[in-house]
């Protein structure tokens, strides 16, 4: 499945959209993102009430390259640098001390803002083209599943003039398929706020210096509240080895299990829906938001994942799944 080819034609649209104010869902590496023009304190507005998430929450600024770190940032730690040559552009997001170019509308109000420079061609592509810098979220409403394919942006949010999106540019599938990992590199010691592809492993060895894990006054990050990167069905995980006798337990439901093939076949009753699960972490994350949202979408009554392996190499999935659970239970 390759990525569709840079349209330039659509850019040059998607960048008069931005530069009027308006709202343009963009492929990334990880999710698709909901972009406006970060220096533009009406646009980002606009992403807030197109997404239903409140406002005291910060977005991320998309930047076109490591120059731009001192643009929006603010007595900038060498290791901020270290891992923008390390991984930009790509899946990883600094949070720093903001500048004053940072708008409060897009860091929340705190003094930190978050910066990315992301790899996928189309991001690229407009953030060259757009010339300043782009805040953009996942773009899902709050609380639902991230989207991965332009076809889960237009079935959440939905295109003008119906939907919320003024502008939707089709890059194909995301070939990370989880959000970036966020390092916060503002505090005396670097703190993983949300894990991702690129690990804490790759990050330390990167640094040379450990990073923390996040205690109990890390800077607000809504994507570390339970309830995100929700389905609308119920959902639970559950360990491999009880698999069976869960289902069996859940027999007067209509179940949609997510598992590996070879743990499927294993099954005495097989189950209303069944989705196999790569067997391989990347592949798995590629496609995690895909399946779940194919899942929700079964006329379940309850979305069952089989328990990926444990190993650092799935850490991210984890989380991805653990407040997928939390979040639909509350629902
Ligand atoms: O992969 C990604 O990061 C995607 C693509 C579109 O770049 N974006 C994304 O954005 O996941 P969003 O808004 O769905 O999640 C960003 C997370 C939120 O939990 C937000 O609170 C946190 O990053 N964040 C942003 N700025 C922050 C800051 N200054 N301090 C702490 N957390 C911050
Ligand atoms: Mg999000």
């Amino acid at each position: 499945m390759d990525a569709p080819a840079v349209d330039s034609a659509r850019i040059a649209q998607a960048v008069e959209v931005l530069k009027q104010g308006g709202l343009v869902a963009v492929p990334t590496e990880t999710v698709y993102g909901l972009a406006a023009d970060a220096a533009n304190e009406a646009a980002v507005r606009a992403i807030f009430t197109a997404k239903g998430r409140p406002a005291d929450h910060p977005v991320i600024v998309h930047v076109a390259d490591a120059s731009a770190i001192d643009d929006w940032a603010r007595e900038v730690p060498d290791s901020a640098r270290a891992l923008a040559a390390a991984f930009w552009p790509g899946p990883l997001t600094l949070v720093l001390k903001r500048s004053p170019r940072a708008l409060d509308v897009v860091t929340g109000g705190q003094d930190t803002v978050g910066l990315r420079c992301p790899a996928h061609p189309w991001a690229r592509a407009l953030l060259q083209a757009f010339g300043g810098a782009l805040a953009a979220p996942s773009a899902n409403r709050f609380g639902h599943l991230s989207p991965t394919t332009a076809d889960h942006v237009r079935a959440d949010l939905g295109e003008k003039p119906a939907g919320a999106v003024d502008l939707i540019l089709d890059g194909g599938a995301c070939p990370v398929g989880i959000e970036s990992t966020i390092v916060d590199l503002s505090g005396a010691q670097p703190t993983l706020l949300r894990p991702g592809s690129i690990t804490r492993l790759d990050l330390e060895q990167a640094l040379g210096a450990p990073v923390a894990e996040p205690g109990g006054d890390a800077p607000r990050a809504p994507g570390r509240l339970e309830r995100h990167y929700a389905p609308r069905t119920p959902l639970e995980v559950v360990p491999v080895d009880r698999l069976g006798s869960r289902l069996a337990a859940l027999f007067h439901l209509r179940v949609a299990v997510l598992a590996p093939a070879a743990v499927l076949q294993t099954l005495r009753a097989q189950p209303a829906v069944q989705m196999s699960a790569p067997e391989d972490p990347v592949a798995y994350a590629r496609d995690l938001y895909a399946n779940l949202h194919e899942l929700d979408h079964a006329a379940a009554d309850r979305i069952v994942v089989s328990a990926p392996p444990a190993g650092t190499e799935w850490t991210a999935i984890h989380d991805r799944l653990r407040r997928a659970q939390a979040g639909s239970r509350r629902r």
